[in-house]
C-alpha cells in the first residue's frame, strides 16, 4: 500500500482560519496530484460553532479564489486527534498553548504552529473574526504561502 499523510489544521473557532487553511491547502495538494496520499481535516479548540458553517467572510474571500469551503462544518479538537494525524497544525500561540496541554496529557503528534512552514516573518496566522474584509484576504496569503512550504515537507516524507 503506498504511504499516507495526515494533517489536522486547528483554529479557536473552526469557522474562520481552520477551514481557510483546509479548503487552500486541499486545492495545492489536488494541484499537485497528490490527494489519494494526503488526508487533511480542521478544527477548533472551542465549542461554540460546533456544526456551523464557515464565517461567510471566509467563505466569500475563498471563493475569490476559486475555492469552496461552504460544505465545511465545525468540530472541536479532540484528544484522539493527537493520534489520529500526522501534523498537528496550529494558526497561534494561544492555540499552541491549548493543544499542548493535552498533549502532555495524552501524547501523540506534538502540535507546530503552521507558519512554521512559511518564509515569512509571521509566526501566527492573526484571528480575522472581530476585524475586516482585509483581514481573511491576509489570512489567505498566510496560509496559502506555508501550505506550500508544508507540501514541500510531505513530499519528503512521502518520498
Ligand atoms: P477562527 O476565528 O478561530 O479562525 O475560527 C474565530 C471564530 C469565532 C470566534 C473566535 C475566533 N468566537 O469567539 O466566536
Amino acid at each position: 500500500m503506498s504511504k499516507q499523510v495526515s494533517v489536522l489544521f486547528v483554529c479557536l473557532g473552526n469557522i474562520c482560519r481552520s477551514p481557510s487553511a483546509e479548503g487552500v491547502f486541499r486545492a495545492l495538494v489536488q494541484k499537485s496530484g497528490l490527494e489519494d496520499s494526503i488526508k487533511i481535516d480542521s478544527c477548533g479548540t472551542g465549542h461554540w460553532h460546533i456544526g456551523k458553517a464557515p464565517d461567510s467572510r471566509a467563505t466569500q474571500a475563498a471563493r475569490k479564489r476559486g475555492i469552496d469551503i461552504s460544505n465545511l462544518r465545525a468540530r472541536q479538537f479532540v484528544a484522539e486527534d493527537l493520534d489520529g494525524f500526522d501534523y498537528v497544525l496550529v494558526m497561534d500561540q494561544q492555540n499552541l498553548a491549548d493543544v499542548t496541554d493535552i498533549w502532555r496529557q495524552s501524547g501523540g503528534t506534538r502540535p507546530e504552529l503552521f507558519l512554521g512552514y512559511g518564509r515569512s516573518r509571521h509566526q501566527e496566522v492573526p484571528d480575522p473574526y472581530y476585524g475586516g474584509p482585509d483581514g481573511f484576504e491576509f489570512v489567505l496569503d498566510l496560509i496559502h504561502e506555508a501550505g506550500e512550504g508544508l507540501l514541500a515537507d510531505i513530499r519528503e516524507r512521502l518520498a
